[in-house]
Parts: structure tokens; sequence; C-alpha cells
């Protein structure tokens, strides 16, 4: 889809339906709607269709006017980021059920912000254009172009940004959506990897990407016991994808995003219910989050140096799977009784975040979707952030509620910490059942000494259930609101 900002008098320009943010009293730009309009907003506010209340859509037809259809969206009310995105996703969604090819965005009646309101305008477009069946058979959507419009000059520019920005991003959210919603039979570790590869192929003329694929016999040189042991119950053979951005001089120090992608988690030995274990095909969904941002700065070329860690495997039960009470030395040299092989996610982690150190990382941040405890805690609302570092978990929240995709920081004390006492290593891979996203956690934080560090569980956001199941391609605005702020 084709983003353009434009200044031109409203009255020259043309498209299929143009979006009209407002509340019940008009704005300047809203009257100069309404008089193209024949009027058709006064009156759809008179006859009480239309009440201008956060979030409200409403679309008039109005065959004799320049602008065969107008669609109102709500804007009385609206305080916040989340809120904002909502209702852009909302007034998108009723675009896609009419035909559109060509639509005119009134800019500047959300926030006084052009280049935040064009970004979200961009990323839900793309976002909403999304569609499991569609994206397979590459299919075009109706929707081809949206002219963000301003009345100012001044503020094209701004706009421009915002539109290329978050077009990158919702094209990111795209890939991270489409591959957590694959099934485990397709999404595989190699599969994965080959996603990675392709990503990698795209021409850049002011960065570059590189992958290195590791397999089997590279993990056991690197002694990734831990990790492996994962793999082992498992016919499909684990990798470990590392795709390198560059997109400023070697010698800036990277920020290493570390993706879980377990694309099958039946619990191991450790065997999970039947009921909605089909969810668990997306519990590689923090890797596809990687992924999904590694498209999106090839997409920007972001002046930044970012190199993405996706260890891939399966979590399966056969006759050679890890069982419950054995013990595994991870890469770090510090041992692990697994208690539990569900708790696999911070398994393939540690080894991951230790192999991180190699990159001499400014900051590292690893995205997983680590705990269903996170759920009981935070819903599906805001993701859980946990970090060694308070300065980084600030810029994550601050991140979180610029991009409308938030996280809500745990603490990561050391009573939680002494949880994971175990009699027969270093330490155990549960810390038992209570606050089980900060025993994650602090399980992390021991592999994680030498840097600045932060965890994202990501097990409540990065797919939704019931009739909507689907991914939702967090916490990829999150991420790329961190970097686009780093990369200043
Ligand atoms: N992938 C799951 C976490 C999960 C569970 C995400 C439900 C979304 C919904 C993870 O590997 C897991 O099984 N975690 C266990 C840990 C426990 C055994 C300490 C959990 O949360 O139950
Ligand atoms: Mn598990
Ligand atoms: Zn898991």
């Amino acid at each position: 889809m084709k983003f353009t900002a434009s200044c031109a008098e409203l009255s020259d320009l043309k498209a299929d339906s143009l979006i009209l943010p407002t509340g019940s009293e008009l704005s300047n730009s809203a009257k100069v709607v309404n008089k193209l309009t024949l009027n058709s907003i006064d009156s759809a506010i008179e006859n009480g269709e239309f009440k201008g209340k956060s979030g409200q859509v409403l679309a008039l037809n109005l065959p004799q006017s320049p602008f065969k259809r107008v669609i109102l969206l709500g804007t009385d009310g609206l305080s916040n980021q989340r809120q904002i995105k909502k209702a852009v996703m909302t007034a998108c969604q009723a675009l896609n059920k009419t035909n559109a090819k060509t639509v005119l965005w009134v800019g500047g009646l959300l926030t006084d912000n052009i280049e935040a309101e064009a970004s979200i305008v961009a990323q839900s477009s793309n976002a909403s254009l999304y569609n499991y069946k569609k994206h397979n058979a590459k299919k075009s959507p109706n929707l081809e172009s949206l002219t963000f419009w301003n009345a100012e000059q001044s503020a094209i520019q701004s706009a421009d940004t915002g539109l290329k920005f978050g077009a990158a991003v919702g094209e990111g959210m795209n890939v991270a959506k489409q591959l957590g919603n694959l099934p485990a039979n397709i999404c595989t570790p190699s599969y994965l990897a080959e996603q990675a590869i392709k990503i990698a192929k795209t021409k850049l003329d002011k960065a570059s990407i590189t992958t290195e694929i590791l397999d089997r016999a590279d993990m056991q040189k690197l002694k990734m016991d831990s990790l492996l042991s994962v793999a082992e119950g498992s016919d499909e053979p684990p990798k470990l994808i590392v795709i390198n951005y560059q997109g400023t001089d070697a010698n800036t120090k990277p920020v290493v995003l570390v993706g879980k992608a377990v694309t099958f988690d039946s619990g191991g030995i450790s065997l999970k219910p039947g009921r909605g274990m089909d969810e668990m095909k997306y519990d590689m969904c923090g890797g596809a989050s990687v992924l999904g941002v590694m498209n999106a700065l090839a997409q920007l070329q972001l002046p930044i140096n970012v190199v993405g860690i996706i260890p891939a495997t399966e979590n399966m039960p056969n006759g050679r799977a890890t069982k419950p009470g054995d013990v595994v030395t991870s890469m770090s040299g510090q041992t692990i009784e697994i208690l539990n092989t569900d708790a696999e996610g911070r398994l393939i982690l540690c080894d991951s975040l230790t192999y991180a150190a190699k990159f001499e990382p400014d900051t590292v941040i690893d995205i997983a979707t680590l705990t269903g405890a996170v759920i009981s805690a935070l819903g599906k609302v805001a993701s859980g952030v946990l970090s060694n570092d308070q300065q980084l978990a600030n810029d994550l929240i601050e991140s979180g509620t610029q991009s409308a995709d938030p996280v809500w920081q745990l603490p990561l004390w050391e009573e939680y910490d002494e949880l994971l006492k175990s009699n027969f290593a270093d330490m155990a891979n549960i810390g038992g059942p209570q606050a089980g996203t900060i025993t994650a956690g602090c399980f992390l934080a021991r592999y994680t000494k030498d840097y600045k560090w932060a965890h994202l569980d990501v097990a409540g956001t990065a797919w939704v259930s019931g009739g909507n199941k689907g991914a939702t391609g967090r916490p990829v605005p999150l991420l790329m609101e961190y970097l686009r702020q780093k990369a200043k």
C-alpha cells in the first residue's frame, strides 16, 4: 500500500473514501469537508446518527458529493495513544469492509503530534490489511493508497516521516502475525531459518543484513546443552538463527534482540493438558517479532546496529526427551536441574543470552511467550518487562506508551531469586507456584550479568484466543519505537 502526505486544497483531492476524525464540535477542516459534502456532517449530528464519541464510526454514502463515502470517526474523549490507536484501527476495519481503493485521511485531528498520528494511521492501515488466507495466496487487498492530508505545508515533512515509519512497522507486524499463525507442521525451526535468510536478501544501499544459521553440531561445539536438551525430544532439527542488521558504523555497539521460538510447545514429558494445546504453535511469537523488526529495519534502513538471535526448536516428548530431574550444564557453565520440562523457554534463552555477549552488546532485550502467569498478572493488555537496568526499563515503558504497545514492570528482587534453589544443581528451572513470571525473569537474570538487559514476557499479548484467534504482531511496535529513539 502506498502512503503520501499532502497539503493541497481538499476540494482538489479525489478519493473513494474520506476519513474524518471529529467530535460533535467541527474543527476548521471538518467544516471544509462538511461544505464539500453538502452539509452531510451537520445533518448526521443533528439527526443524532453521529454523536462524536470516541471510537464511534459512521459511514455516510454520498453519491452526489466529490467523496462518494465519508467515514466519520468519533474523537470526543480520546485521551491517550492506546485509545487513539484503537479508534484508528476501527476506522481502518470499517474502510476494509468497503471496496475503496483510495483513501483520504484528514490529519491533525487526533493529536497535535502529526508525525505520531501519521505513523499510527499508516501502521494501522497496513496491519488491518493482514489476512491469513490472502497473505498466503499473495492476493492484494482492495486498499491501494492513502493520502494523509494536513492544511499546513510545514506539517508535511513530519507526516511523511510518520507515514514511512508506521508503514514499515505495520508490515513488520504482518510478518510476525503470519509466522505466528502458520501451523507448527509448516512453521518449523528450519522454516523460520529460511524466512530469516529471505529477509536478509533485501537489497539495501545504506545498511546491510547477514544471517548465520547454527545447527545442532554448531550448538554442541558451543556447549549449548541447555538449549539442546529442549530439542532432544523432537525429530525436528533445532536452529539457532542469527541475523545481523548493520545500519551504522561497525564499532557502534549493537542492540541484541533474543526471541524465543518454540515452534510447538507440547510441554515435553511434563505434557500440557489437551485443551487449547493448538495455541502452543504461537510459542515462537517472540522469535517472529524479531523477524518482524528486522523486516521493518530493512525497509527503513535506520542508522543503528541490531543483532537478532532466535533459538528455534520444538518441545516434544519422545523416548530421548529430557525427563524431570535431569541435570544439564548450560553454555555459561552453570548447571540446571530440569524439574519441569514445560519450563523450556528459559532453557533455550539462557544459552542464547550467553551467546549474545559475543556481540559486545550495548543492550540485550529478550522477547518470549514465557509464562502463563503473566496473563494472570497483566491480562492481554500489557506485556511484562523485567530488567537489571532501571533506565532501560523506563525507556521500554515510555516506548510502549508512545507506540500504544504497553509494557508494565515486575521486580527482580533476590527474595524471588531464592525460589530457584536446587539440591542437585546451581538452580532449578522452576520456582514453584508463586510469582511465575518473576522467577522466570530471575532465572534469565543469572545469565545476563555482563550487560544491560531487559526481558519482555509477551505470553498475554502476542496472540488472542477465541473467535478472533490470531497473532497480534506485538511487540513489534514497541521494539521499533525503542530502536527509533535509540537511532536518533
Ligand atoms: N509457552 C509457555 C507459556 C505460556 C503458557 C504462554 C500459556 C501462553 C499461554 C511456557 O513454555 C510454559 O509452559 N510455561 C509454564 C512454566 C511453568 C511450568 C513454570 C507455565 O507458564 O505454565
Ligand atoms: Mn512450556
Ligand atoms: Zn513455551
